[in-house]
């Protein structure tokens, strides 16, 4: 398993990204647009290859609870645009807001909540607080820790915050002990407060309230009445769909709806590659359990669902080659809840250890125990009331049943693969990179080359490739030395290469090179389909 990776190395990744046609700027021959990726050949396949295991393993799988009974999930695929009500009822238009300071001065725009100010005193007694974004409390920690390691932040914290400094202080001056304190933005503390790049005090606004739903209009009046919003999570078409869901299908509580699908936001600081993008997509499960008060004997409690989901859904990005220390499951505290799981069974983040946040973690999946509460909203929202609620034949009573939600985020997922799998490899000959993806995470399970592009070795390479891509993703290469070929294929993560040499011809046998290792083995070329499908599945 790869070790953490140096945070230097995400610039590595990002170009692989980009050379090996993982992932690149959206409308980059217009130079791109802030919060927005498209993704290349490779990055297609292995995020496709992501998101149908996660289909498989949630909605086709045979699933058995705590109790070792079976249970359903089944998939839905919603629209985008949704009645906007919708998000009145999620809270969405009343709460989906963040604090937002604008520098009067420099345009930029920080997120009250995660900004930072140190405290700088001049000679003259004179202090001032600078300010600086710093996106997380993780990203916070990691300075913290630094300085606590090594008595100074980091070099580019740092010289940020030193130049804002002097240019207000002038001469000499030093900081207060601790590194940081969350901006308190009242009257007071922002006059003396300069923006990371301010040449004075007192050009930050209060804090306003931004909207992170991006708008657009039905219809040819562009009016309030004809408003509508690109849906910010896939959850609510699920929350509406409750009742035909229940309605149409045989399904009984404990049962789950899953939806993968594409959400937006309109972050205020996109950052880090596709980590935070402004359009992104989600692969989320609606678990509707038993209400609490009606549990009965022998009931599974919302807690011990909650534990079954957030459990198994670390195991599975286990599964997929997250198997290493860069993986941790992280439990809320009581005061992180948000406002519908105060009172719950529990919320947890599956956390991924990027170069970006290291030595902190950045969140891949959420998982909550939703109470009743989006189920509840609807039912009043929409004039449903009580039909929303189901009817529980067993216990003969109806209820809203209590969520549990699993919501994970493909892209971060994606993210997360390509970290995982970075290796650099010095030491090999051609190949400055390779990227060890788990096989079934691999967007091309095999290359198959010939030798040389001639003395017959073409035709056999093609009439084995046309064998092979009929179960596998595989692809052959005829072009460059088979070096160049062999590195072109470490990048892209591919597992086995086959190569067709002279003896081929008179012995039937291939040569297998291992992508993690770089050893080769020859294996009779009737044998290839068989041993490509032990290795990385049928
Ligand atoms: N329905 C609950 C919900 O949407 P969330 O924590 O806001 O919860 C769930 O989002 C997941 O979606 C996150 O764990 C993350 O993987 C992904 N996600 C959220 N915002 C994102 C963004 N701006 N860019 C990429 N992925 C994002």
């Amino acid at each position: 398993m790869a070790d953490v990776a140096p945070t230097n190395s995400m610039d590595d990744i990002v170009a692989l990204c980009r050379r090996r046609g993982f992932i690149w700027q959206s409308s980059e021959i217009y130079g791109g647009i802030n919060g927005f990726w498209d993704y290349g050949p490779l990055g297609a396949e292995l995020k496709r290859n992501l998101r149908d295991a996660w289909w498989e393993d949630i909605v086709r799988a045979d699933l058995v609870g705590p109790d070792d009974k079976p249970f359903d999930v089944v998939g839905v695929d919603c629209t985008i645009i949704m009645n906007p009500k919708v998000w009145e009822a999620s809270g969405h238009v009343g709460g989906f807001n963040d604090p937002m300071v604008d520098d009067k001065e420099t345009k930029q725009r920080y997120r009250a909540d995660h900004m930072w100010v140190r405290e700088a005193q001049g000679e003259n007694g004179d202090s001032i607080f600078v300010a600086i974004q710093l996106g997380s409390e993780d990203e916070a920690m990691t300075a913290w820790n630094h300085y606590d390691q090594e008595n100074r932040l980091p070099d580019d914290i740092h010289n940020s915050l030193s130049k804002a400094v002097k240019k207000i202080l002038g001469g000499a001056y030093t900081f207060k002990d601790r590194p940081f304190t969350y901006l308190d933005v009242d009257d007071d503390q922002r006059i003396h407060v300069i923006g990371e790049s301010a040449s004075e005090a007192g050009t930050l606004t209060e804090p306003r309230m931004f909207n992170l739903m991006f708008e657009t209009f039905v219809g040819a009046i562009r009016d309030e009445e004809n408003k509508v919003y690109l849906r910010p999570e896939t959850a609510q078409g699920i929350f509406c769909n409750f009742n035909n869901v229940v309605d149409t299908q045989r399904v009984k509580a404990p049962f789950g709806i899953a939806q993968i699908g594409k959400a937006f936001r309109n972050e205020v600081t996109p950052r880090n590659f596709t980590f935070r993008s402004r359009e992104f997509e989600q692969m989320e499960i609606e678990f509707f359990i038993t209400h609490p008060d009606h549990a009965g004997d022998g009931g599974l409690t919302p807690s011990d669902w909650y534990a079954y989901w957030r459990d198994s859904r670390y195991a599975w990005w286990q599964s997929i080659g997250l198997a290493g220390d860069n993986l941790q499951l992280r439990e809320h505290d009581r005061d992180e809840l948000a406002h519908y799981a105060k009172d719950g069974a529990g919320t947890s983040d599956i956390e991924y250890r990027f170069p970006f946040t290291a030595p902190g973690f950045g969140e891949l999946e959420g998982v909550a125990h939703r109470t009743d509460f989006d189920l509840r909203q609807h039912a009043e929202h929409s004039g449903y009331g009580k039909k929303m609620q189901y009817f529980d034949q067993e216990r003969n009573a109806r209820y809203f049943p209590h969520v549990i939600e699993p919501s994970a985020g493909a892209d971060r997922g994606t993210l997360a693969l390509l970290c995982e799998a970075f290796t650099p490899t010095p030491d090999r000959q051609g190949s400055k990179y390779v990227m060890k993806f788990h096989p079934r995470m691999a967007p091309i399970k095999a290359a198959v080359f010939p030798l040389v592009n001639k003395d017959g070795m073409p035709e056999v390479a093609e009439s084995l490739y046309k064998e092979l891509r009929t179960d596998h993703p595989v692809q052959i290469d005829v072009k460059q030395s088979i070096g160049k070929r062999y590195a072109r294929m470490d990048e892209a993560g591919t597992p086995y290469c086959f190569t067709i040499d002279g003896d081929t011809l008179s012995d039937q046998t291939v040569t297998v090179r291992d992508r993690d290792t770089a050893a080769q083995e020859r294996i009779g070329i009737d044998k290839v389909g068989a041993f490509l499908t032990e290795k990385i599945g049928g």
